[in-house]
């Protein structure tokens, strides 16, 4: 797939770590320019940057500017080719639904799903111009495997996968493909920072955060996280040629952790 998407724009939102840096790289490894959303830079976007593969955009994606923004920057690159609406968080909530306040029901349903929405509806007009383009968002298995602890995390990723059906059935004809990855556990700072996923389970179970991973990959069929690099080649498929008649799908990348069809 090396350079197949030469003279090509990339947005991607949360760029500067994890998945959507894998992302990044990969998309630039092929050929295309990345315009890259985050807060904060990393050396390693700085990286692609000195290379001249991306252009890194400070914004806070939750905001109603920081889309505008982000999209502004590659419509300055030439358009928008490509989207990776990858941006997101989750927070554990260990008392259950009673301790969920609207502020963070709205915090999580902003920036995993509200963020895309807005990113999308401005990029959208800039693919039509082009006659065409590919959106992928970054899910995850959580939208169809709900957990009480992440119910709304849950539900935001629920919405967005809905939301990329919708677009793939309004945009199809006009040559904008629109698919969704759902991801398992991927090894991320999300997961595996020192106040990641496993730490606040291990915080709140007792065990330490290596049980806490053993634990969730112990009932999957390879028995391990997926790599950002996985994820980001599944992306790069989905946004090149090889893909062009494949849209309103939601592809499974989980290393079999969910346990039905
Ligand atoms: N890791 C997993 O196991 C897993 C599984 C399924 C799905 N996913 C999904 O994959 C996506 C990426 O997750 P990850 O594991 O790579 O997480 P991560 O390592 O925590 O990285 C998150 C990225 O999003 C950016 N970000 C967070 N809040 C932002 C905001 N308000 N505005 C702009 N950028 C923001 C972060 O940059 P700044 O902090 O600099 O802003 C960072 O670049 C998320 O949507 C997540 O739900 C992850």
């Amino acid at each position: 797939m090396e350079n197949n998407l030469a003279t090509k724009v990339a947005v991607v939102s949360g760029a500067s770590k994890g998945i959507g840096l894998a992302i990044s790289q990969a998309l630039a490894a092929a050929g295309a320019h990345v315009v890259a959303g985050a807060r904060h830079n990393s050396p390693e976007l700085q990286a692609l940057e000195a290379a001249g593969s991306a252009t890194f955009v400070a914004a806070d994606l939750s905001t109603t500017e920081g889309p505008r923004a982000l999209v502004a920057a590659a419509a300055q690159r030439g358009g928008v080719d490509i989207l990776v609406n990858n941006a997101g968080a989750v927070t554990p909530r260990f008392e259950g639904l009673l301790s969920v306040s609207d502020e963070d029901w709205m915090e999580a349903l902003t920036l995993n799903f509200l963020s895309a929405v807005r990113i999308t509806r401005e990029a959208v007009p800039h693919m039509l111009v082009r006659g065409g383009g590919a959106i992928v968002m970054i899910g995850s298995v959580n939208a169809t495997l709900p957990e009480w602890n992440i119910v709304d995390y849950s539900a935001s990723k629920a919405a967005l996968a809905n939301f990329a059906k919708s677009l793939s059935k309004e945009f199809g004809h006009k040559g904008i493909r629109v698919n969704t990855i759902s991801p398992g556990p991927v090894a991320t700072d999300l997961w595996l920072a020192e106040d990641g996923i496993a730490a606040q389970f291990s915080a709140a179970s007792g065990a330490t955060p290596d049980q806490v991973v053993d634990s969730v990959v112990a009932g999957s069929a390879t028995g391990r996280f997926t790599t950002p690099a996985e994820v980001a080649d599944l992306t790069v498929f989905l946004a090149g040629e090889q893909a062009a008649n494949i849209t309103g799908a939601d592809i499974r990348i989980d290393g079999g952790y969910v346990p039905t069809l």
